[in-house]
């Protein structure tokens, strides 16, 4: 090849590689990383996107070089020489491969360390139901929270159940995803490196609340994850009605202002209506009983019917007094 040709098809392969790499490096892609197993996958995908801009680059050359100079005239319809064999036939196959199996190397590896919780996790059961998530935190007494904090650069380990179809815990600045299947445990290890707070978002489409099944975990260093451990009074539950509207999901469904929501899956809870019913008795009988009655306009069987066995008789006065008071 002329010295000429070179030196045109490096100058074409050099502006495609940078067209690309602005591309790769001018769009955010990802979110902030906000864990090591997020590091790992970052690395992964920045290893993956330089391996495919040089490729791209050698290609993209390559075709530009060959539609300028290569113009086929159009009586010309002979075939070109098959060029099987040849060095550059076999770079092309043998490149493409070294670099594929070296992507899946560098994927298992991270891959296999992703899912390694090491010796002694901090471990957090986590339940999923139709919307809402729920966390029963280690120690001597059980205790429940609506909501997810994590203890800053230590490897926990959630187990996901689920009550009732399968939904996906997702924090996008964690990188990691798992499903949670009825009958079935999965987990999820998660090592958080960045204080702060991140969406909780349910990836899998689980009923008419999915969109709302939103929760939120706040990372935080040791001193601060054991004082919320020891924050809540009489046997580690959060008795008040608020937390427990807030822990059991409420307004993953339900619009009711004193708790700032406006789910509208379910009924409105700022105007019940007891239709005759002494209305203390018909809160507490629709949360337990959820299919006794059915307001207007909604279908039966959509509220889960597990609020029973889930809410100690102290939540569920609590929560009846919270959605009581808070009529308009
Ligand atoms: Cu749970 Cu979507």
């Amino acid at each position: 090849m002329r010295r000429g040709s070179i030196v045109r098809i490096t100058i074409y392969g050099v502006l495609a590689g940078i067209f690309a790499s602005l591309v790769a490096v001018l769009v955010p892609w990802l979110p902030t990383s906000a864990s090591e197993q997020m590091d790992r996958i970052e690395f992964t995908f920045w290893f993956t996107t330089v391996i495919c801009i040089a490729v791209f680059a050698v290609v993209a050359a390559v075709i530009v070089y060959s539609i300028l100079n290569f113009r086929v005239q159009l009586d010309d319809s002979r075939t070109g020489r098959p060029s099987t064999g040849t060095p550059g036939s076999r770079s092309s196959t043998a490149i493409p491969a070294i670099l594929v199996t070296a992507i899946s190397i560098v994927s298992a590896v991270v891959l296999a360390k992703n899912d390694d919780a090491g010796p002694n996790p901090v471990r957090i059961a986590v339940t999923a139901q139709q919307f809402a998530w729920r966390f029963e935190y280690p120690g001597k007494t059980k205790f429940t929270s609506g909501q997810l904090v994590l203890p800053v650069n230590e490897t926990v380990k959630l187990t996901l159940r689920s009550l009732d179809v399968i939904h996906s815990f997702w924090v996008p600045e964690f990188g990691q995803k798992s499903d949670a299947v009825p009958g079935i445990e999965t987990t999820l290890v998660i090592t958080p490196n960045r204080t702060g707070e991140f969406p909780i978002i349910c990836t899998e489409l689980c009923g008419i609340g999915h969109a709302t099944m939103r929760s939120g975990v706040r990372v935080v260093d040791r001193r601060d994850y054991e004082s919320f451990l020891a924050g809540p009074a009489n046997g580690g539950q959060e008795t008040s009605g608020e937390a427990v509207f807030t822990s059991a999901g409420c307004g993953g469904c339900h619009e009711f202002e004193p708790a700032g929501t406006d789910a509208q899956v379910g009924p409105n809870l700022n105007t019940i209506d007891p239709g005759g019913q002494p209305l203390e008795d018909f809160v507490r009988e629709s949360i337990v009983d959820p299919n006794a009655k059915i307001a207007s306009g909604y279908q039966p069987s959509v509220m889960p019917e597990t609020f029973e066995s889930t809410l100690s008789d102290k939540q569920l006065d609590a929560l009846v007094q919270y959605l009581v008071e808070g009529q308009q």
